[in-house]
């Protein structure tokens, strides 16, 4: 396979050559006008929802929640690894209209699905359908922490595009724990906790073995603001975002990103065997996770480990090392060591961590051959968006190129979606 070192040399060649040729910054600039998603959690958005609410579940709601999904900057498959992670909320994300009913159902309807259910809290089996499991299985976690729930009728709905990467059933369960604990908790729960509790949802109600990343950066989300996450001591910094020359994009691929049934939770055994085969030969370390492994541990077991474990794990021990670059660079207001890392990490996801398609890639390539200062897979991976960090000048012609290239290639139109960073969860009414 061709080493990293050799891929970048190659780009930056074939970027040097067109660069100047194809992409001419200064004729282009970015037009403010271009607003393909509408925002979230207007005044409008919340009187649709109650009206919602009164048609499907009678009567009025006392109250509104809502929160985010997310974007990350870098730092992808780090989380379940005890490493860092650089997340931030969106101004998309999920809304619900909530009454308490006085039993023990939840009595729920999905707007977006148009989709009803109701269910007891105390039956351990709950619903089927996984768009209601969310609610259930927060309920149940909020229960599991000395909550005293109650039933409750709502209604919710959203606007973070689905099978997107963007993370919105951490949106929908972060909704829910937040009510929750408003409502029948006194809010007593700590916020880092309400994330654990969408976390243990997605392990034990829906089957993904997920880190903490997404429900943090819902449940945390300051608007203007990315943060840095230390997923192993839970430790975290809000850092301002507001380059002045450039901008994060999203380019959605359409190829449905869906981490139920994926390959996800096998990257996270592969991690998982390469620690295991570390504490056996070095029983004193007693690492949990490989944020507590190094180079030198990885080296020495390499030859007892299956070589595709040892290709995951290095491709963690490495974003980790990126997102520590990519912290000093940003301090710096180092954006071209911020995109150059964004590249490397793509790289790495894509070959070694093997969590991209075809069409991950070639909206990479694109990125790459326009111009952009960087450009990777966002998430989990498996289909999903590209995250792009854009120079305001370039803006427009990336945008236009890459939805007339993919649209030539593929014969669907990607979707461009603006980065804003937006608050985390809330409540509204
Ligand atoms: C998904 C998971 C997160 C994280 C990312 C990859 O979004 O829910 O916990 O592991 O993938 O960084």
């Amino acid at each position: 396979m061709q080493p990293l070192w050799q891929h970048i040399l190659q780009r930056r060649t074939k970027l040097l050559l067109r660069g100047t040729l194809i992409v001419c910054p200064f004729l282009h600039s970015y037009n403010p006008n271009f607003v393909p998603f509408k925002n979230s959690f207007n005044i409008m958005d919340i009187q649709t929802i109650l009206e919602k609410f009164t048609k499907h579940l009678g009567g009025n709601a006392t109250a509104v929640y809502a929160s985010p999904g997310r974007i990350n900057l870098i730092g992808e498959h780090t989380d379940y690894n005890g490493g860092f992670v650089f997340p931030g909320a969106v101004e998309q994300g999920m809304i619900c209209a909530f009454r308490p009913n006085g039993t023990r159902v939840i009595r729920a309807y999905s707007a977006d699905l148009k989709d009803y259910d109701e269910f007891s809290i105390d039956d351990p089996a709950g619903p089927h359908a996984s768009h209601f499991r969310y609610v259930f299985g927060v309920a149940r976690e909020m229960m599991a922490r000395g909550v005293d729930v109650q039933g409750f009728d709502t209604a919710f709905a959203g606007d973070v595009p689905l099978g997107a990467g963007m993370s919105s059933s951490a949106a929908l369960e972060s909704t829910f724990a937040f009510a929750i604990n408003d409502q029948f908790g006194d809010n007593k729960i700590e916020k880092m906790e309400l994330a654990k509790v969408g976390q243990a949802t997605e392990h034990k109600y829906i089957g993904v073995n997920c880190g903490i990343m997404d429900q943090f950066a819902s449940v945390f989300g300051k608007k203007g603001n990315l943060m840095r996450l230390d997923c192993r001591s839970g430790e975290f910094q809000y850092f301002p975002w507001n380059p002045k020359e450039y901008r994060l994009v999203l380019i959605n691929s359409r190829v449905k990103h869906e981490l139920v049934g994926s390959p996800y939770n096998d990257r996270r055994r592969s991690c998982e065997n390469v620690v295991a085969a570390i504490n056996a030969k070095f029983p004193e370390l007693k690492a949990q996770t490989l944020r507590d492994c190094t180079w030198d541990h990885l080296e020495a077991v390499k030859d007892t480990c299956d070589p595709v474990d040892i290709k995951r794990a290095k491709f963690v021990l490495g974003e980790v090392d990126r997102v520590l670059a990519v912290s000093d660079a940003l301090e710096r207001g180092d954006y071209e060591t911020v995109g150059q890392k964004m590249y490397e990490t793509h790289y790495g996801l894509s070959r070694d961590y093997e969590v991209s398609c075809e069409e991950l890639d070639f909206l990479n390539d694109v990125a790459f051959d326009c111009g952009v200062t960087g450009s990777r897979i966002m998430g989990g991976g498996f289909g999903g968006c590209t995250i792009n960090l854009v120079r305001n000048n370039l803006y427009e012609l990336f945008t236009t190129t890459v939805v007339e290239r993919f649209t030539e290639k593929y014969g669907k139109k990607p979707v461009i979606i603006p980065v804003v960073i937006g608050d985390g969860s809330r409540r509204l009414l």
